[in-house]
């Protein structure tokens, strides 16, 4: 292929940037031509792309969100829509797509393959819900944020004696909440793979009292409840004070972390390798280590499995 387009689809994530940047880079380095579509595939739809230099993408591989802009697309969900994007690229001389974006952005890409327009994704979900791959872009920055919300939460539970039910991100996948209630230090960890009845939260909590402890942080995921409910009803049957802390968008945006650099840029120019060898259809992700490639409905009909062994291990360390 000699020219190529990428696109950021669905919800942003850190680490979309540093993945549109090595799409750029690699490709140009590979003589090829580049292409930055905006707002993801309503962008396309609208036919809103430009070419894109070395300078282009200077001075993003620090920066969160995405720079080419996002947006989710009912229309793109159609067979016309699908049609009418592909043509639109046709038009262009355009040969392939780069799309980054999380399972529905990822759908579209095969999509456009099947369209005629061979296309590569890179996974872009803080949700870390793929199965086709250990990590997915964002995800490493998104933990670390909640973690130093958590750190801070912490500070102030324990000055007054309370305890905090933080809600995190993630949508029916409870990594986000693992990966801080984990390394947090969290007293229980809920998440949609494993549910916590109240009283289980109470008997808990009743016995980090007899061993002296008077403040506590619950990490619960957004799948698996709300945390002012969890809040009330742990309130209403002890006489502990309870506050609902909702973290929200805070954990999409700000600074990618190296991890999540590092994913970016090696998923990038990988996903232009493929692009160049004439190779649509695929997903790029991590496997043990390294950046490997997958047939798009294969890697997305994966079933991510939850790693029990790291909630069963915070079980056993939190008092
Ligand atoms: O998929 C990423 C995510 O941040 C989920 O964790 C969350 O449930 C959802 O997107 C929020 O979507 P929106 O930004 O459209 O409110």
């Amino acid at each position: 292929m000699k020219k190529i387009a990428v696109l950021t689809s669905g919800g942003d994530a850190p680490g979309m940037n540093a993945a549109i940047r090595a799409v750029v880079r690699y490709a140009l380095y590979e003589q090829m031509e580049v292409y930055g579509i905006e707002r993801g595939y309503a962008g396309l739809l609208e036919d809103k792309m430009a070419s894109m230099d070395m300078a282009s993408v200077s001075n993003i591989i620090q920066r969160g969100g995405t720079m080419l802009k996002t947006a989710r697309c009912p229309e793109f969900a159609t067979q016309e829509g699908v049609d009418k994007g592909a043509k639109i690229l046709k038009n262009r001389g355009i040969e392939g797509l780069v799309v980054i974006g999380g399972d529905g952005s990822l759908r579209g890409a095969l999509d456009l393959t099947h369209a005629g327009i061979p296309a590569v994704g890179i996974p872009g979900t803080i949700d870390n819900d793929l199965a086709y791959t250990e990590f997915s872009l964002g995800f490493d920055t998104a933990v670390n944020t909640a973690l130093d919300a958590i750190s801070k939460i912490r500070d102030t539970m324990n000055s007054h004696e309370r305890i905090s039910i933080v809600e995190v991100m993630g949508r029916k996948c409870g990594d986000i909440a693992l990966y801080a209630g984990i390394n947090g230090g969290a007293e229980v960890i809920i998440v949609p793979e494993r549910k916590v009845t109240i009283d289980e939260l109470v008997f808990k909590f009743t016995q980090s009292r007899r061993s002296g402890k008077r403040s506590g942080i619950v990490v619960l995921a957004e799948g698996a409840g709300r945390a002012e409910d969890y809040a009330k009803a742990l309130e209403s049957t002890t006489d502990l004070t309870v506050r609902p802390t909702v973290l929200g968008h805070i954990q999409r945006g700000g600074s990618p972390t190296g991890t999540d650099r590092l994913l970016g840029t090696r998923c990038g120019a990988y996903a232009v390798k493929l692009l160049k060898a004439g190779t649509g259809g695929r997903i790029v992700g991590l496997k043990k280590g390294d950046i490997y490639d997958i047939d798009i409905d294969k890697g997305l009909a994966l079933k991510k499995v939850f790693n029990s062994e790291l909630y069963e291990l915070a079980n056993i360390i939190s008092l």
